[in-house]
């Protein structure tokens, strides 16, 4: 059993990830997204499977393979996302990686919105708020998981914008992430892992390698080792 508690040390816990954009539809052919591909999340679900976690991850449209003994649940829009990640709680930890679209068109057009149509120039495109996720599940009063980690991608005044980002959504950790250069979509990441009382900043790494430092430091609060 402690060979099993080394090699295995989250067997026994449950861990919910978001990953990858969300995509908002417009009309039946368009939609709004974003560049996210995924992959930090994707990685952080094989890390957390590796040692041992039972892991569920929902996912927006990506193209990646689903990570070896992982739960995934495809969803698009943020609305589903929130539904999705309801339905899958209660979770020892929840990991908000998924780069939610802030805004959706308040409405989608049940029909393709047609050029020859339009009489005032281009049509207008009204947005309104989606759920925030990761504040929602913060804030749980019942059930809420132990340990909540929201990620902030920022391209400039990063730690402090985290800072402000972790207190904002009352999450426990924030890990800000520099996307000033090649990292949405890219292979590497540099991550600062910020903390009530800790700024850990880890060197720039490929995405396996820095999901693999975050699940050390997640087993670490959930297990003690
Ligand atoms: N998040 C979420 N639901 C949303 C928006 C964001 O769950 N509707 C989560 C993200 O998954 C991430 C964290 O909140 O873990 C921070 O996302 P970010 O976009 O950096 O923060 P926002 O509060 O949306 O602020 P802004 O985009 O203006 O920087
Ligand atoms: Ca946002």
């Amino acid at each position: 059993i402690d060979r099993e508690k080394k090699v295995l040390p989250l067997k026994g816990k449950k861990a919910l990830i978001t990953a990858g954009p969300t995509r908002e539809p417009i009309d039946p052919v368009r939609y709004l997204s974003n560049h996210s591909s995924g992959k930090q999340g994707f990685a952080i679900a094989a890390a957390l499977a590796e040692l041992g976690a039972e892991v569920t991850l929902i996912s927006g449209p990506v193209h990646l393979p689903c990570p070896i003994g992982v739960n995934r649940i495809d969803i698009e829009t943020a609305e589903e996302m929130m539904g999705a990640v309801q339905d899958a709680l209660p979770s020892d930890v929840f990991i908000s990686v998924a780069a939610v679209a802030d805004w959706r068109p308040a409405e989608c057009a049940s029909l393709k919105v047609k050029k020859d149509k339009q009489t005032d120039g281009p049509p207008p495109l009204m947005l309104i708020e989606n759920p925030d996720i990761l504040k929602t599940v913060s804030h749980m009063e019942q059930g809420r998981p132990e340990l909540v980690i929201g990620f902030a991608a920022e391209t400039n005044d990063v730690v402090e914008n985290a800072r402000a980002k972790r207190l904002r959504k009352e999450c426990d950790w924030i890990v800000a992430n520099d996307v000033s250069g090649d990292v949405m979509g890219g292979d590497h990441n540099v991550m600062i892992l910020v903390t009530a009382d800790t700024e850990t900043e880890w060197p720039r790494l490929d995405k396996q390698a820095a999901a693999r430092k975050l699940a050390a430091k997640i087993s670490e609060a959930l297990t003690g080792h």
